[in-house]
């Protein structure tokens, strides 16, 4: 199976405070970004095509491994995504058979996650995503806070990354969603299509660093 990876890596990272784009803060002194093409390249990606800030194209080069090539993303994730996928999907390249896309900003996932995500498509799913348990009770709340239900947690689960797609099942589900229409991850975009999404293990280990105490504790799980 010809595997390509797409690293949504274009955030701004406000809510983590730092002086430069969230992908390029350390962690263990290489860039969370780093670490997430790793994972795939190390896992039976082939290639991986990273979604960067227009003006941290340079920036970016220069720590990315050969393997992995800087394309110009977008305001909102499924922008920078949308971006990534017009790179990898290049009509004078050959075409994928799986396509995974990765968080940069989840750089210590296993590389278990990323082989069970590629045993689901070679399994022959459409999409499968990895995925957690809620151990929390979950609730709504109305706009002043008060709470107006709790969720059956049972059913609830935490949707990680990478996800993984048939490479034409992905591409299409993209085409289809209007402009404008911005969702959080990728199987929402082929849901959206109609696309059953199946689910695999993730990990707690695939955390993603959003705040500064997820960088703390990432540091102190990083495999010496
Ligand atoms: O903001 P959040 O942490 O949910 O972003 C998830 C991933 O999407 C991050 O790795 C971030 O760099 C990426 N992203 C992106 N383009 C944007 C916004 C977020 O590639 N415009």
């Amino acid at each position: 199976m010809h595997a390509v990876g797409i690293v949504a890596a274009a955030g701004s990272g406000l809510r983590l405070g730092a002086d430069r784009p969230k992908a390029l803060v350390p962690l263990a002194g290489r860039p969370l970004v780093a670490w997430a093409v790793d994972t795939l390249l190390g896992s039976g990606v082939a290639e991986v095509v990273v979604a960067v800030p227009a003006d941290e194209l340079a920036a970016f080069a220069a720590v990315l491994p050969p393997e992995a090539r800087p394309v110009v993303g977008g305001a909102t994730r499924t922008a920078s995504v949308r971006a990534a996928l017009a790179a990898v999907t290049d009509p004078a390249r050959p075409a994928p058979d799986a396509v995974l896309v990765h968080d940069a900003a989840r750089p210590l996932t296993p590389p278990e996650v990323v082989t069970r995500v590629l045993a689901a498509l070679a399994d022959g799913a459409p999409a499968v995503v990895p995925v957690l348990p809620v151990v929390d009770t979950t609730v709504r709340v109305d706009g002043d806070g008060v709470v107006t239900g709790a969720l059956p947690r049972e059913a609830l689960r935490r949707v990680q990354t990478p996800q993984g797609f048939a490479g034409a099942v992905l591409v299409d589900a993209y085409d289809r969603l209007p402009d404008g229409v911005e969702l959080t991850d990728d199987a929402a975009v082929v849901r959206a299509a109609g696309v059953p999404v199946a689910t695999v293990a993730g990990d707690e280990r695939a955390a993603k660093v959003t705040v500064p105490h997820d960088l703390a504790l990432a540091e102190l799980q990083v495999p010496r």
